[in-house]
Parts: C-alpha cells; structure tokens; sequence
C-alpha cells in the first residue's frame, strides 16, 4: 500500500470531504488522526476502524493553537511520526459584501487561513526533521476564479494558494511537498446550492483519489488540483511577458495604449517564484536601455 507506515492528520474529517480523505487515506496504508470540532471526530474514526484501518480521534478546533499543539503531542507519543496534513476545515459566512460584517470576514479568514496556518506551524518542524513531508490546503474556486456572496470565503481560500507558493520553496529541501485541492462535491456545504442530479454526481469520494498524487513519495509540490465528479485540472498562476513602456511620466498613457500587449496570454510563464517578475522587468528594462529607448 502507497501510504503504509505513514501518519496522516485530517482536519475537518468529523464530516464531508474531511470524511472521505480520512477513509481514502487509510485505504491507502496510512494511520489517520481525525479531527473536528465535535463528535464526528469519533463516529469517523470508529468506521476508518471498521474498514480495517487504524485511526485516532480528536476534538479540537484548527483555530485553536493550546488544542493543535495537544493533537501533534498525543499523534508523536502514539505513532512518533507525522507524514500528511490534510488542512480541510472550513465554514461559509456567505453575503454580499455590502451585507457582510467585518465580524465574519474576520471568522472566515480565522478559520480557513489562520487554521491552516496553525496546524502546518504544529507540524512544520516535525516534517523539516522527518525530511519527509506533504500537506494539501484545500482551496476553493471561489478563490481562484470568484464567486458572487463570497468575498471572505473567497479571500481566505486565495490566502491558502499563498500559503502554499511559499511553504512550497521553504519545505523543497526537506522533501516538504506542499499542494493546494480545489474540490467540488455535494456536502452540507453545497447542500441546496445545486441541483439534485449535480449533487448525485458529486461524490466526496471523487475528491479524495486525488489526494494521492499530492501525498505519495513522489508527489509534485506547488501544484492546485481542481477535483470534482471524476474531473481533474489544474490551475495556474501565471504572468504574462508584458510590455515595456517605459517608465517616465509618458508611461500611464503607454499602459493604457499598451493595454493588449501586456494583456496577451500567448507566452504566459509560470514562475518558479516572486523573484522571476522583477526578473523580467528588469531584462526589459536594460534590453530598452540598450537600444536607447529607457
Ligand atoms: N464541498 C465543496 O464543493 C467545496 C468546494 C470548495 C472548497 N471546499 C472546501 O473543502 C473543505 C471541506 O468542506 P466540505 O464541503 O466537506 O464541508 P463540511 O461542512 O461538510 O465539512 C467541513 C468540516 O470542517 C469542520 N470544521 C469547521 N470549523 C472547524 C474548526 N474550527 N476546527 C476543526 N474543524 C472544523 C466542520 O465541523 C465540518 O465537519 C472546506 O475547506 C471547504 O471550504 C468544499
């Protein structure tokens, strides 16, 4: 089995998607540590269990830094190792923004954001000693593409694909793979927010055989795999190589008339890291300079 000896922690696996990885991953070989707020923690772990996985229940909130810390000790004392986090927790607040409080924008961010902040922070230097590590942030199309009524939800689901450019290249050289999921399934999230034969096809389970590819040894890192109904993609952060306008008091028209061309997709690159914009800017810049037009 793929993950055999390996020790996954799920958050949000009381239920929904949570659920489904923590089952799948076990499939797979690996120990799973299921985590959610409330008692769904147990009934999960105990049918992870009843499928002939192992499983350890929890209860705590990702938000909660005193809760993590305690499920890191107690996962170290039983099992001595942590290969996998799954940060899949979340909740919806959903209002258009002229409706939303700042009070939920800031409960949205707290949870997706900073919940998975918490949880890889617990893990991170366990994985760095390990040399070995992978863990998923669960991102959303919301984030990516948008989506009307979820500018918190949306906000914070974009925060984690930041997150993760950067953990990414931080973990490289302690085979830390960090990867972003962006599934879409019938939960009590999308509950009622599709129509019926579009949730039948929708299966969580669908979701979670991607995880694989994002958590076997030879997984990729820095890669968003979009998930849903047997359908997989992936998305991209891309930049375009531009136009050189120059950057004199003319440039603010030379943008507006160089509109097309700094818009034109056909070349886009997909840097290795923020570095590669000033990169190219630069080159643009002395090549300008070099024929006199800087
Ligand atoms: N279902 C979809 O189509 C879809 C689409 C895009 C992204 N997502 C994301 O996938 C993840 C799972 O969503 P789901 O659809 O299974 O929803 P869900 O509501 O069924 O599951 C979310 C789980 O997270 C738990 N949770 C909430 N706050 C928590 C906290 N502070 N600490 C620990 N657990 C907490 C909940 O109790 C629940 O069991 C979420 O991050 C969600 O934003 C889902």
């Amino acid at each position: 089995m793929t993950l055999q000896d390996k020790v996954a922690i799920v958050t949000g696996a009381g239920g929904g998607l949570g659920r489904s990885h923590a089952l799948f991953l076990a499939r797979h070989g690996a120990r799973v540590v299921v985590m959610d707020l409330g008692e769904g923690a147990d009934a999960v772990a105990r049918e992870v269990e009843a499928a002939g996985g192992q499983a350890m229940a929890v209860r705590a909130s990702v938000t909660d830094e005193a809760q993590v810390a305690t499920m890191v000790k107690d996962v170290m004392a039983q099992w001595g190792r942590i290969d996998i986090l799954i940060n899949n927790a979340g909740i919806l607040r959903d209002k258009t923004f002229a409706k939303m409080d700042l009070a939920d924008f800031r409960l949205v961010m707290d949870v997706h954001l900073m919940g998975s902040v918490i949880c890889t922070k617990a893990v991170w230097d366990i994985m760095r000693e390990q040399n070995h590590g992978r863990i998923v942030m669960t991102t959303s199309s919301s984030g990516l593409f948008g989506n009307f009524g979820q500018a918190n939800y949306g906000a914070a689901k974009m925060a984690l694909v930041g997150f993760m450019q950067t953990l990414s290249l931080e973990g490289a050289k302690h085979d830390i793979k960090v990867n972003c999921l962006a599934p879409t399934a019938a939960t009590q999230m999308t509950e009622g927010l599709m129509p019926e034969q579009a949730l039948a096809a929708l299966k969580t389970e669908a979701v979670s055989e991607g995880l694989l590819a994002l958590v076997r040894d030879d997984a990729p890192t820095r890669a968003i795999l979009c998930a849903g109904a047997g359908h997989f993609e992936r998305a991209y952060v891309t930049l375009t190589p531009g136009a050189f306008v120059g950057a004199g008091p003319q440039a603010a028209e030379g943008v507006i008339a160089s509109w097309d061309a700094i818009s034109d997709r056909s070349a886009d690159t997909v840097p290795e890291a923020g570095r590669a914009q000033g990169q190219q800017e630069l080159q643009a810049a002395f090549a300008a300079a070099a024929v006199g037009k800087g």
